[in-house]
């Protein structure tokens, strides 16, 4: 379902940052957020799992190593953070207007449930569509890195488990490979930044495509 069907005329902005763990999502959110604000934007960033009390719940669960669960319990985890996040933290935010820049979305949920774990991509589509209640991204960049390089900084930079980053190495190569496929069939929302190189490099390219299609959108108005 496109956002226009249950959104009309928001004026808002809704942005996510997409990618495979360690790919660098977090660090570029802020530092796009802090260079968005400089040029006068009024910025929401925001986060999933989490941006909301009972999110921040949910992650400490579903991302818990001691704790056993299904790929579909996973999965609920996942939708009910994300329906919270729409309803308490971004459907307020772009209906004031907000520039919204979410790190994770719906897109991680058909990556690494569907493509990841193997659930049908199809009905996880129709799941994120009852959990946003149709809310779709106006813009999405994905940060490419080979799972590799991915897996090596998330290593450096924590030691604490975590039930998905420690999932085998294959896993995440059918991520990386899944949100791939994600852009290719989304090519109108999904942009995709080659997330290998330093983070000044990255947000430099991700200021750029954030700022063209700020403009174009202002010229179609
Ligand atoms: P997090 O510590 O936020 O990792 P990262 O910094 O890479 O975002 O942990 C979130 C983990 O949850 C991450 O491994 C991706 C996973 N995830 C899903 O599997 N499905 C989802 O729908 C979302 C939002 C995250």
């Amino acid at each position: 379902m496109p956002a226009e069907a249950d959104w009309p005329g928001r004026p808002g902005a809704f942005i996510t940052v997409e990618g495979g763990d360690g790919a660098g999502k977090s660090t570029l959110a802020r530092s796009l957020g802090a260079c968005l604000s400089e040029s006068g934007h009024t910025v929401r960033l925001t986060f999933e799992p989490g941006g909301t009390e009972l999110g921040r719940r949910l992650r400490s669960l579903v991302l818990d190593p001691e704790l056993a669960m299904g790929d579909w319990d996973e999965t609920w985890l996942f939708l009910a953070a994300r329906a919270s996040h729409v309803q308490d933290v971004l459907k307020p935010a772009l209906a004031a207007g907000e520039l919204v820049l979410s790190d994770r979305y719906s897109d991680s949920t058909l990556a690494y449930q569907g493509y990841g774990r193997g659930l049908d991509i199809e009905r996880l589509r129709r799941l994120n569509s009852e959990a946003t209640q149709g809310l779709t991204p106006d813009l999405t960049l994905l940060l490419d890195a080979p799972a590799e390089i991915g897996l090596e900084r998330t290593r450096a930079r924590s030691a604490q488990a975590d039930r998905i980053g420690d999932a085998d190495l294959a896993f995440h190569q059918r991520v990386n490979a899944g949100f791939q496929k994600l852009a290719t069939d989304s090519s109108d929302r999904i942009v995709v930044i080659d997330a290998s190189r330093d983070a000044s490099h990255v947000l430099m390219d991700a200021l750029q495509i954030v700022n063209d299609w700020l403009d174009a959108r202002v010229s179609a108005s």
